[in-house]
């Protein structure tokens, strides 16, 4: 799907359709046009307008209204999305409309379309906002993973261009670069909601170091993978207890991105890996197991947000660092109750196998201090506790720096895949005490994903650091089973507004 950005009066588009909004009247009276509807409404002599008098385009924000050959407009046909009550358009609303219009286009014969999302004014965002969100939400919209099935279902025609008008003004620079960001962004999100999607059969450490060594190719990154020898070597006997059990040889992969001056610090984003969880020895149970195919997915966003900056040319050093291996029981399997010792040198008493995640992170953010980073960021599916306290909309953000918290939450709100802070306090530290070891990898069931998060602090007390916990928002449950992509918006946002982009 091609987008491009037009200064156009809405009358004279000449496409396969025409994107109009209209808000909800209150009470009783008509619906109120957006600015471009209304100049495409006077060009149709008020037949908008009388459609929409009738009352058939529902109230809800994204619902929509299809309309053939209206005189006075060049286009094919008319599509009118509903954006809900004027005083109450938000983002959410935005958001509604734009997915509301991308599976009214799904369902069309149209081959391209143009559409008036930059006039929806959304509170106080500036136009290059409503791009994005466009943009995204779209090519989200437009995704699909078939490629497992043998039957495919019948392919939609691809809409196959997009023109993102502007009505009354021009084409500002800064919605050029807004375009490239997005577009970028959408490749970005698409990788890692493909490798979040691939079975636990395919998607192996192995087959992530592989993905790493294709973007290296095509975007001329630098590459290494550490193999299970180099780990030893190191002394990474977390992360090597972890894999133990599997038959899957690990990787730890590094891959650099260096768009930035060369004296600028890089941000090292780090990745949690685990290719399936089964617990291991502390065996999950078999409800829903099969979902713990997405225990990649804070690597997948990694692979996912270096695709994106790299694709745009970002003027930024990012290295991501994945961590992946694969948690399984079996006879060489860890047990509750071993003592490892960690590349920091400090040991853990291994209370649950299946807090895996924080075991091969310890070792990764150690490994992460070689690169003497600006800050270290990691992503991680790491605790059903964290879904648990914020459900499947925010992603729980833990940092020991004030002000790289703040420029997380930020980016959030600014790419609308939005984090919520939690406390980091000492006095959760207690109880992650061990009589075996210097601390135990669980805490108990008390807040779970801030012991979690205690225990990850403890392996980077010389970095400016911030961890994601993103089990509730990487996948979605029930019908529309799959993974979301997130938090790659976030990322791509923070790493550029960080330098000042
Ligand atoms: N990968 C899981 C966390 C998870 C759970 C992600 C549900 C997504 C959905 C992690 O490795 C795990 O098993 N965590 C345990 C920790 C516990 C043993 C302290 C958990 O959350 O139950
Ligand atoms: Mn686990
Ligand atoms: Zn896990």
């Amino acid at each position: 799907m091609q987008f491009s950005i037009r200064a156009l009066a809405p009358e004279s588009a000449r496409t396969g359709c025409l994107v109009l909004g209209a808000y909800k009247a209150r009470g009783t009276a008509a619906p109120v046009l957006t600015r471009a509807a209304q100049a495409a409404d006077r060009a149709a002599r008020g037949r908008l307008r009388d459609v929409l008098a009738r009352g058939d385009l529902s109230a809800k924000a994204g619902s929509t209204l299809l309309l053939h050959k209206v005189a006075g407009l060049a286009a094919e046909r008319v599509l009118l999305v509903g954006l809900g009550e004027q005083k109450e358009f938000g983002e959410t609303a935005f958001r509604d409309a734009v997915r509301g219009a991308a599976s009214a286009l799904k369902s069309l014969g149209a081959r391209d379309a143009v559409m008036y999302f930059l006039d929806f004014k959304v509170g106080r965002r500036p136009a290059p906002w409503n791009l994005r969100q466009a943009v995204q939400g779209m090519r989200e919209s437009f995704y699909r993973f078939d490629q497992l099935k043998t039957q495919k279902k019948a392919a939609p025609p691809a809409l196959g261009a997009v023109t993102l008008a502007v009505h009354g003004g021009p084409v500002t620079l800064q919605a050029q670069a807004a375009l490239r960001e997005a577009t970028a962004t959408a490749d970005g999100v698409d990788l890692a909601r493909t490798l979040g999607n691939l079975p636990p059969n395919i998607c192996t450490p192995a087959y992530l170091a592989d993905e790493a060594r294709k973007l290296a190719r095509q975007y001329k990154l630098g590459l290494e993978v550490l193999e299970r020898r180099d780990m030893e070597r190191l002394g990474m006997g977390a992360l090597l207890a972890v894999t133990r059990g599997s038959h899957q040889p690990p990787k730890l992969i590094v891959l650099r991105y260096a768009g930035g001056v060369k004296k600028a610090k890089p941000m090292v984003l780090v990745g949690k890996g685990i290719t399936f969880d089964t617990g291991g020895i502390s065996l999950k149970p078999a409800g829903d197991m099969d979902e713990m195919k997405y225990d990649m997915s804070g690597a997948g966003s990694v692979l996912g947000a270096l695709r994106a900056l790299a694709g745009m040319k970002a003027p930024v050093n990012v290295i991501g660092l994945i961590a992946a291996c694969e948690n399984m029981p079996g006879g060489a399997a860890s047990r509750p109750g071993d003592v490892v010792k960690t590349l920091s040198g400090q040991t853990v008493e291994i209370l649950n196998t299946d807090a895996e995640g924080r075991l091969v992170l310890c070792d990764a953010l150690a490994y992460a201090a070689r690169f003497q980073p600006d800050a270290v960021v990691d992503i991680a599916t790491l605790t059903g506790a964290c879904v648990i306290a914020l459900g499947h909309v925010a992603t729980g953000l833990f940092s020991n720096d004030e002000k790289l918290a703040e420029q997380l939450c930020a980016a959030g709100d600014d790419a609308w895949d939005r984090v919520w802070r939690m406390p980091l306090w000492e006095d959760y530290q207690e109880q992650l005490q061990s009589n075996f070891a210097d601390m135990a990898n669980i805490g108990g069931r008390p807040a779970g994903s801030v012991t979690a998060a205690c225990f990850l602090s403890r392996y980077a007390r010389k970095l400016r650091w911030a961890h994601l916990d993103i089990a509730g928002t990487a996948w979605k449950s029930g019908r529309e089973k799959g993974s979301t992509g997130r938090p790659v918006p976030l990322l791509v946002r923070f790493v550029l507004g960080r330098a000042g982009r």
